[in-house]
């Protein structure tokens, strides 16, 4: 009998170390294109198998068209992801893995991998994932700056090192609260500043969200959709450019920017655009010849000429469909690199030269409506050393008369920067005598317990007092993006409303600052 409990103790311990280990071991999925394409398929683009037992993307017009596939990713696993990349096109090119997830309705993303592929070698980008909580979740591969390259991917592979969670029993749906009957963030703060927030795209056809958004806010900025990557029209330029031989031609169209424009028109709400010059969310051909990215950069002359008619075009095209809408811009984006605290390396950089941020105030001041305010955006305004090389960025525009207002985006922490650092960075900006906004104030927390929400509700309250304080130079504050799981920063649940639109403890700290200790 003895013996047989022995044996049986031995054997459940042996299987407990199997199934641990099997779990360590887990691999969940590596891509197999030896006979098709295994789920993936084009998102905005064309996806093929090779005679190599390869994935090839073809047909690419911005950098988000991608080989994607759909994943069964449980809340709370941890997941390491890795793909091979290759591209026989340019020098080097920049790849991310990134996600698209979706819950209630929103589609919301994140980027979880970087790596840069030299012309012709394959190149293994590696990331790693904690699902959140989602009913749908696509991973893809995308470029940045590349958006009409060619590429291949093989061998994507999900694993779960450290096993899964069991799945969550599904919870009943929140109770939601009505909006209608919280407290209004333009209406407590109509006599200071604007109130806002970003929003994509997707926000416009729910009418939760809408409701939302006309009783809290009244200004918007579109979170992607007046970027460069969304504006730029690469294939429309090339084309016109063909037919007319001016290399100075830069097509412009606002299908995505189109539904919050019309929203705001018919609200008779503000928005705030942004932006029209940044090194990031730029196409790579914009900078070429031809817009072909095979040949050379362009010169300084064309560049300056691609962003005259660039900004001329789109201030067209706005000043003639919404008039009066558009009341600010950033005209220029994070132009200051957090290393040198001195203007960062990019295209505009190499092109242009030191002087493209005044060129670009130039040219925005030449074009925009009259009294649209023209601002310098950056983050880390709070940090000593970036806060100087703003300063003096700042200072290299103030006299030439075309800058008007500096943004300070505030993707904050709810323990970084300390509210010392930012009241010090405000009172520093704000002695230049710019005309001031908070442009994308979000406060991550590391859970959604409720001591993270008492938290970051403290850290609102602060930030808010810091405003109220300056309110005569402050035009407008703008938290960036409605709900939490809309954020792009979604796992770090750093807005005021939850996924049910319900307020946070965030939401009523911002409107009575002085309710919390
Ligand atoms: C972010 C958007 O929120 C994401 O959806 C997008 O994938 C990347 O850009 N600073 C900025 C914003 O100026 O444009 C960025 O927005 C966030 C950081």
């Amino acid at each position: 009998m003895r013996t047989i409990l022995v044996f049986l103790v031995v054997l459940c311990i042996l299987a407990a170390t199997a199934t641990a280990f099997a779990d360590d071991a887990a691999t969940i999925y590596t891509s197999d294109f030896s006979k098709g394409t295994d789920g993936w398929y084009g998102r905005g683009a064309q996806v093929a198998r090779t005679a190599d037992a390869t994935l090839m993307t073809t047909g690419r017009s911005s950098d988000w068209n991608s080989p994607g596939r759909n994943f069964d990713l449980v809340e709370g696993g941890k997941y390491e992801l890795s793909v091979e990349v290759r591209q026989d096109t340019v020098d080097s090119a920049a790849f991310m893995i990134s996600i698209a997830h979706s819950a209630f309705g929103a589609e919301t993303y994140e980027n979880l991998a970087h790596g840069t592929a030299k012309k012709g070698e394959w190149t293994t980008l590696k990331g790693s994932y904690t699902a959140g909580a989602f009913d749908q979740s696509v991973l893809y591969v995308e470029t940045t700056g590349l958006p009409s390259l060619d590429f291949e991917i093989r061998n994507f592979t999900v694993t779960a090192p450290g096993g899964v969670p069991e799945p969550k029993p599904t919870e009943p749906p929140m109770v939601i609260e009505a909006v209608e009957n919280l407290p209004s963030l333009k209406e407590i703060y109509a006599g200071k500043f604007d109130f806002g927030s970003a929003a994509p795209f997707f926000a416009f056809s729910q009418p939760k969200l809408r409701e939302l958004m006309t009783s809290q806010f009244n200004i918007l900025t579109p979170e992607n959709e007046l970027k460069p990557d969304a504006v730029l029209d690469v294939e429309g330029s090339k084309k016109r450019l063909q037919e007319t031989g001016d290399e100075t031609t830069a097509e412009v169209h606002f299908d995505s920017a189109k539904p919050l424009l019309d929203f705001a028109k018919e609200n008779g709400m503000k928005v705030h655009g942004h932006v029209l010059v940044w090194h990031s969310q730029t196409p790579e051909a914009f900078f070429h010849e031809g817009y072909d990215l095979s040949k050379p950069l362009v010169s300084r002359e064309t560049m300056l000429g691609r962003l005259e008619n660039y900004i001329k075009n789109i201030m067209a095209y706005l000043n003639e469909n919404y008039p009066g809408t558009v009341v600010s811009w950033d005209v220029l984006n994070e132009a200051i690199d957090d290393g040198s605290n001195w203007l960062r390396k990019s295209n505009w950089l190499t092109v242009v030269g030191e002087d493209y941020p005044n060129r670009a105030f130039e040219i925005a001041r030449k074009y925009a409506p009259e009294g649209t305010l023209l601002c310098y955006n950056d983050y880390n305004t709070a940090i000593a050393g970036k806060l100087r090389g703003i300063v003096k960025l700042l200072n290299t525009l103030i006299p030439d008369g075309n800058i008007d207002g500096y943004g300070f985006q505030m993707h904050h922490a709810a323990t970084f920067p300390s509210i010392q650092q930012i009241r010090t960075a405000v009172e520093t900006v704000a002695a230049l005598g710019l005309r001031l906004r908070v442009s994308e104030l979000d406060v991550t927390v590391g859970n959604n317990s409720e001591a993270s929400f008492t938290m970051q509700a403290k850290y609102y309250a602060d930030v808010m007092k810091i405003l109220i304080d300056h309110a005569d130079q402050f035009e407008a504050v703008e938290v960036w993006g409605l709900t939490d799981p809309m954020s792009w920063r979604a796992s770090q649940f750093p807005l005021l409303f939850d996924g049910s639109c319900n307020p946070k403890p965030a939401f009523f700290a911002v409107a009575d600052p002085d309710s919390v200790q």
